[in-house]
C-alpha cells in the first residue's frame, strides 16, 4: 500500500480550515504564523511557498518576512524580539539553513518557546523528551499521523530510524518509543546497516542520500516511512532516500516521495500554529 501524505494532509487541513472559520466569532481574530526566510535558496523559497499557500487554505493569517543573506545576526535577533513581544503573532517560524556567518541555535533559542511552531526550541525538546506538554517538531509529528493513517500498529513492534538529527530522528525515534515500539536509531557509524535495518517491523529513513536503502535492507511486509528530499543525480527529479520502485512491491506500507512525509510536515505546521494560538488565547 502507497499511503499519500498529500491526500492525508488535505484532510488535516480542511478539519482545521473548519475550526479556524470559528476564530473570529470565538476570540476576535485568526491564527497568525510569521515566516522568515533569510537569503534565497530556491528550495527554501519553495518551503517558504508552501508554507504560505497551507496556511490561506486553512485560514490562518501568514507574513513572510524575507532577508538578505547578509543581515546580522543581532539584526536577525532583534527581528524575533519584536515579534516575540508582538501580541498578535502565535508561531514563528525560521526557516532552516541560515547562513554560516549566522548561529543557528541562538536564533532558534531566541524565539519565546510559545510560539515556537517548529517544535525546534530547547525547551520544547526537554519536554519532548521528558513527556511533558510541548510542541512537536513537524516532520516527526507527520510520520506518526501517517502511520496512524496507514493503520501500522507501532506497540510492541521494531522500529528503525536511520538518522539522529534535532529535526527528524531523534524525535521521531522518542515519538516512536513514546507509543511503544522498541526503537533502534542508526546513523552512518552503524555497522552492518543491513542487518539491523532487515530487523525492522517499521523503517523510517532520514539521512538525505538519494536511494541509499536499498530493496535487500528490507524485510518482507515491513513499513517504509522515507523522510528524504533529493535530486536524483542522473535525472535531477525529486527522489527519497529509498529505492521506491524496488522495495514498493515488498513493504506492506511506503510512503511515495513527492507527495508523503512533505506535504503532512506542512499539514502539522498549521496544526501546531492552532495550537499555539490555542494555548495563547485561553491563557488571557
Ligand atoms: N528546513 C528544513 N526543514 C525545516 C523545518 O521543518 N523547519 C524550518 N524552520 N526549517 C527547515
Amino acid at each position: 500500500m502507497v499511503i499519500s501524505g498529500k491526500e492525508l494532509s488535505e484532510k488535516i487541513k480542511a478539519r482545521l480550515a473548519e475550526q479556524v472559520a470559528e476564530f473570529p466569532a470565538t476570540y476576535g481574530r485568526v491564527p497568525h504564523l510569521v515566516v522568515i526566510l533569510v537569503g534565497e535558496d530556491p528550495a527554501s523559497q519553495s518551503y517558504v511557498r508552501g508554507k504560505a499557500k497551507a496556511s490561506e487554505a486553512v485560514g490562518i493569517k501568514n507574513t513572510t518576512v524575507l532577508k538578505p543573506a547578509d543581515i546580522s545576526q543581532a539584526e536577525l535577533l532583534a527581528l524575533i524580539d519584536r515579534l516575540n513581544k508582538d501580541d498578535g503573532v502565535d508561531g514563528i517560524l525560521v526557516q532552516l539553513p541560515l547562513p554560516d556567518h549566522i548561529d543557528e541555535e541562538a536564533v532558534i533559542e531566541a524565539i519565546a518557546r510559545e510560539k515556537d511552531v517548529d517544535g525546534f526550541h530547547p525547551g520544547n525538546v526537554a519536554a519532548l523528551w521528558m513527556k511533558r506538554p510541548c510542541t512537536v517538531a513537524c516532520t516527526p509529528l507527520g510520520i506518526i499521523r501517517l502511520l496512524d493513517e496507514a493503520g501500522v500498529q507501532i506497540s510492541g513492534k521494531r522500529a528503525v530510524v536511520i538518522g539522529r538529527s534535532q529535526i527528524v530522528g531523534l524525535p521521531t525515534a522518542k515519538l516512536l518509543l513514546d507509543r511503544n515500539a522498541t526503537v533502534t536509531i542508526c546513523h552512518s557509524r552503524t555497522s552492518n546497516l543491513p542487518e539491523v535495518t532487515r530487523q525492522a517491523d517499521i523503517l523510517v529513513v532520514a539521512i538525505g542520500r538519494p536511494r541509499f536503502v536499498t530493496e535487500d535492507m528490507v524485510s518482507p511486509g515491513a513499513v517504509v516511512i522515507d523522510v528524504g528530499v533529493n535530486r536524483d543525480p542522473e535525472t535531477g527529479k525529486l527522489c527519497g532516500d529509498v529505492d521506491f520502485d524496488a522495495i514498493e512491491p515488498k513493504a506492506s506500507v511506503i510512503t511515495p516521495v513527492p507527495g508523503g512525509v512533505g506535504p503532512m510536515t506542512i499539514a502539522c505546521l498549521m496544526e501546531n500554529t492552532v495550537g499555539c494560538f490555542l494555548r495563547r488565547v485561553s491563557l488571557k
